[in-house]
């Protein structure tokens, strides 16, 4: 029996784990009905204090695609957040009714908080503009199943790289594989933090930050589209300066690789145009579906289920 375990990084897992954790949900992806009854008698808890459509969604789908079954709240204002109950005493009464725990909070480190007053397992999924790792994880299962492999290729990330945690969470996971060439592409009022810089300089991994999406976009293998984060803006003038400074359309598009791939952990706002949705390289609505699959993999590997849910014939 494994002791608990917690996902507040995608760092907390080992790169074999995360290995492992995505053969696990391809698996998911092309054998769906084996896991059906896997969570049998299982209830997650979602604690949402900021909104959210995919994050919440897939892990009650992923849920109750395990046989489990969900409770929660989608608006604090609705909990005894409102009344100030505190992170810390929310997670307490939480390990009371379920088995595991999957938390928004606007706060940066409110999940990390939690997991150190909880008795379940509590997953990180989404801390102010800090980290967003079952997004990374969702982005680096479809950069796995697309690409056939973690290395070897040169991703753009374009747009709000300040605030947008997706973003972190990913350059700091991918920085662990091998033959990666990073390029970010954003106005310099939104570059991306210095302490992510920093971080990649002192691991020597190169990388090149440029304003125009057009002078590299046919560079590049993969071209993560990102949101301008209007919630996190302290003035609304700047955001309404920046929030259209980027729009991936069909003339952009087609100065990129035939192979090129699309992703973006949604919601988009104008960033891209619907017009690419029927692209053959627009990947983020796959992106979700594998979602759907990494976080089904990460609640059996939470609940230290999946040894005996992926050994054969266990639950035929
Ligand atoms: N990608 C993502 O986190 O989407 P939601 O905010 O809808 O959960």
């Amino acid at each position: 029996m494994n002791s608990m375990r917690h996902l507040m990084s995608p760092m907390d897992f080992t790169v074999q784990e995360l290995e492992d954790l995505f053969d696990v949900a391809n698996d998911i992806e092309h054998n769906m009905d084996k896991y059906s009854h896997a969570c049998d008698g299982k209830i997650l808890a979602t604690c949402f204090y900021e909104p959210s459509t995919r994050t919440r969604l897939s892990f009650e789908t992923a849920m109750l695609r395990l046989g489990g079954k969900t409770l929660g709240f989608a608006d604090a204002s609705n909990s005894s957040a409102a009344k100030g109950e505190s992170v810390a005493d929310t997670i307490r009464v939480i390990s009371c009714f379920a088995d595991i725990c999957a938390m928004r909070h606007p706060k940066e480190g409110a999940p990390m908080v939690a997991a150190s007053k909880s008795l379940i397992p509590v997953i990180n999924a989404g801390d102010g503009g800090h980290q967003h790792p079952t997004q990374t994880l969702t982005d680096l299962l479809t950069i796995r199943s697309l690409h056939g492999s973690l290395g070897n290729f040169t991703i753009g990330l374009c747009g709000d790289l300040k605030f947008g945690r997706t973003v972190h969470s990913l350059i700091n996971a991918l920085t662990r594989y091998e033959g990666i060439n990073f390029i970010f592409i954003s106005p310099k009022e939104l570059r991306v933090p210095d302490y992510i810089t920093e971080m990649l300089d002192a691991k020597g991994i190169s990388y090149r930050e440029v304003i125009k999406l057009e002078d590299v976009i046919s560079d590049l293998d993969f071209l993560y589209m990102t949101r301008v984060q209007k919630e996190r803006f302290f003035n609304e003038e700047d955001y309404i300066r920046l929030k259209d400074f980027y729009i991936l359309d069909k003339k952009k598009l087609d100065m990129a690789k035939e192979t090129m791939q699309v992703l973006h952990p949604l919601p988009r706002v104008n960033e891209i145009s619907v017009e690419v949705d029927d692209d053959p390289r627009a990947a983020y609505f796959k992106q979700v579906q594998y979602g759907l699959y990494v976080r089904m993999a990460l609640i059996l590997t939470l609940l230290d289920m999946t040894d005996a849910h992926i050994n054969e014939g266990l639950l035929r």
